[in-house]
Parts: C-alpha cells; structure tokens; sequence
C-alpha cells in the first residue's frame, strides 16, 4: 500500500464541502490546534487540513486547570493570529465557556464575532442534544458548525471530572442520540472526544457528516491532537496522544546552551556582532 503524505494536497482551500466528499471517498483528513501565526504557518504549510483555535487555550497557553476560564476577546485574539498563518487550512474557533450556553440569540452573535472581527471559517462548540437548537440558529446564520460530544472539557463540573464517556449502555445510547441531534441541526462535521473506539467506529459509520476523533480510536473520518502533545511542550500527555517530536526537550537544552555561552562570554561572538 503506498504512503499518502499529507503535502500532496496542498493546493486549495480545505471547505466544509471538500470534507464531505473526503468523507464520501473514506480520505481520512487532519485537525491540529494551533494558537499562534508561527504554528498556523508551519501547519498550514504541512499539509494539515484543519487548524482548531481550542478553547485548550486556556490550558496549553494560559497555565489554567480547565478551559473554563478562557473569554470569547481571548480566543478571538488567538483565532485572528491563526487566520492570517492559514493558508489552505480551514479554520475553526472553539466557542468558549459562556459564549453560548445563555441561548441562541447570544451564540449566534458571538459565532459571528468570530468570522468578521478573527476571519474564522467555522465555529465549534461542545454538547449533544442540548445545543441542538443553538447549533441551527448559527447554521441559519450562515456559519458553518462543529460539533463536539462525548468527553466534553467544558462540563468538567457536571461530569465530576474528565473520564472517557459512553462506556455503560444507557451512556452509550446518549452519546449516539447526540451524535444524530448535531447532524440534524446542520454540523458539518463532529469531533469525537474520550469514548470507546468501537463506538466511534459506530458513529463514523452511522453518519453522513465527517467525525474528527481525539481519544476515540482509529475508525474516525479525521483525528486531532493538541499541538503541545504533538511536539512534546506538555507536561502531562493525556495516554491517548502520541508525541511526534520531543520539541519541549529541544527548547530546554537551546535555553541552557544560550544561557552557557553568555555566562562564559562566548556568545555573541564576531560572527554575531556588528562591525
Ligand atoms: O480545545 C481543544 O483543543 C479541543 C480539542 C481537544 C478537540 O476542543
């Protein structure tokens, strides 16, 4: 079987509508996080598909607990930066705690903060049937949705901690109900967090809108990971993300060799200085 490289789809746009035909074709596709112009540019660049401006945010760049914290200013600020790096990408800002739980009218407003004042593609927000209604109201709106059900962070409280969902029958049925509430109310795609992998083989098979797996097992139509689990700039990976280079480590050892050589005066040396 020869190796898809993910550079060899470089040229255009990634769309809402270009992933349902991936998903039609059973293409598997690609989201990272990305917080910042320097990540989105060197992402973009790769070839990966979707970049999500995560309310994780709060987390991998803010130092907070839980992504509860962070505000819609903040993550607007951070999508704006990702926008201008993404070139080809479809960009996708996670709609932060309060951004959209007082109702429709609230979430409709803010999702399109998101597209005129940060240039996001798309918005995502968490929850099943619950949000069923808002997530229609900003479709009208003409904002494409993500949805995100299963292990969903923001309910930390509710769920009394983070703990992979849908392993009892009566939890399973749940997230299943859930998944078809957000194909109903107009997703265009579903990321699927925390749950057994053959049920999100289930869902992937029993949907027609693409679903984005994290934690969930190898039978998604796409898979996403938080850039600082990627790279290595964690300190605590969740035992579901693989570290594909251990950058936290090179950056370590950048700082210490730096700090040396200007403690022993050898740096800068004249091949770095002005003459
Ligand atoms: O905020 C985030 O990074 C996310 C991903 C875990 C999907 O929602």
């Amino acid at each position: 079987m020869s190796t898809v490289t993910a550079s060899a789809r470089r040229e255009h746009r990634v769309t809402v509508r270009s992933l349902a035909q991936r998903k039609r074709q059973g293409e598997p596709f690609t989201m990272l996080t990305a917080y910042d112009f320097t990540f989105a540019r060197i992402f973009d660049a790769a070839g990966i598909d979707l970049l999500l401006v995560g309310d994780s945010l709060a987390n991998v760049v803010q130092g907070c607990d839980t992504t509860l914290p962070v505000t819609l200013d903040e993550v607007i600020y951070h999508t704006r930066l990702v926008a201008r790096g993404a070139r080809r990408s479809l960009v996708v800002a996670d709609m932060p705690f309060g951004s959209y739980q007082v109702g429709p009218e609230d979430a409709v407003r803010s999702a399109i903060r998101f597209v005129k004042e940060a240039g996001a593609h798309a918005v995502k927000l968490e929850g099943g049937s619950l949000v069923a209604e808002t997530i229609e109201r900003i479709v009208r709106a003409q904002v494409p949705v993500m949805g995100h059900i299963g292990l969903t962070p923001q309910s930390v409280n509710a769920m009394g901690g983070y703990r992979v969902q849908g392993r009892s029958e009566s939890g399973r049925a749940r997230i299943l109900e859930d998944a078809r509430a957000v194909q109903e109310a107009g997703a265009f795609a579903v990321v699927l967090e925390g749950i057994p992998a053959d049920l999100g083989r289930e869902i992937s098979q029993t949907l027609d809108i693409p679903t984005i797996g994290i934690g969930a097992g190898p039978d998604c139509d796409g898979q996403v990971l938080v850039m600082h689990d990627l790279l290595g700039l964690g300190d605590s990976p969740p035992s579901f993300a693989k570290q594909y280079a251990p950058l936290g480590a090179l950056a370590g050892e950048a700082a210490r060799a730096f700090a040396e050589e200007v403690l022993n005066r050898k740096f800068p040396d004249s091949m770095h200085s002005y003459r």
